[in-house]
């Protein structure tokens, strides 16, 4: 009996001297660094707000001038948006890995190209129906114009965008773009891949 008394008035005291030293509720005990527990939660997009190290309190910032992110190697473009650049383009070769094998041009092709050159570049898209004159003097991709382009300027051209044709460097990654251009280059020898079960569409006897 006083063996469990013992026992139980020794546990209170245990459980008193316990929680004199442990703190309570959200209480931490002492900050040494306050900074180092609150953080500060920046707005990656606001500017103007209370960040004082970046200029104009820009939270996030540009790149510095001439880097280049890690794993993005591809995406430096050295070629200017010009004439000259346009021409030098020329000689770009595709990476080996740009291939059809995916499908991952195709695919790209239906969502991005097609409003304007067609589904198998007939230049028939709804955009060309509707306003022919944005098409271009070339009717089709089976033309030698598109046959013979080399697959480097088509790169500057889905870069920067040429004449009516926009820039389509926001919605198609480097190795993206050379993949469409693989599959651009199926479409311009579709008489010569016809054999490719690559294009179902009715509108594939289009010249
Ligand atoms: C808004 C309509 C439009 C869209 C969308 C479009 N193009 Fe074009 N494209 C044009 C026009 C217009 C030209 C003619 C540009 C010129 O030479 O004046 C052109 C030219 C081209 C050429 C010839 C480029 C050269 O260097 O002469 C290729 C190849 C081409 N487009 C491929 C594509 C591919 C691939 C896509 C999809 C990623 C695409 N286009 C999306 C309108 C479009």
């Amino acid at each position: 009996m006083n063996n469990k008394l013992y026992i139980l008035f020794g546990s209170i005291a245990a459980t008193a001297l316990m929680s004199g030293c442990v703190s309570r509720g959200n209480n931490p005990g002492w900050e040494y660094a306050p900074d180092m527990y609150y953080s500060k939660g920046y707005e990656a997009y606001n500017q103007g707000d209370s960040n004082k190290v970046n200029p104009y309190g820009m939270n996030m910032r540009e790149p510095v001038a001439g880097t280049v992110a890690y794993g993005k190697l591809d995406y430096k473009y050295n070629l200017e948006n010009s004439g000259e650049g346009y021409e030098a383009s020329a000689a770009l070769l595709s990476p080996a890995d740009a291939t059809l094998e995916d499908g991952r041009g195709k695919y790209l092709y239906d969502i991005y190209c097609t409003p304007c050159h067609g589904a198998n570049g007939g230049n028939d898209g709804e955009v060309f129906k509707k306003v022919s004159t944005l098409k271009p003097a070339w009717k089709a991709y089976t033309d030698d114009y598109i046959k013979t382009l080399p697959e480097g300027k088509i790169y500057h051209t889905l870069t920067y965008g040429k004449n009516n044709m926009g820039s389509h460097a926001s919605v198609l990654s480097p190795k993206d773009r050379w993949k469409v251009i693989k599959y651009v280059k199926l479409l311009s020898n579709q008489s010569v891949a016809a054999a490719e079960p690559t294009t179902t569409d009715s509108t594939a006897t289009t010249k």
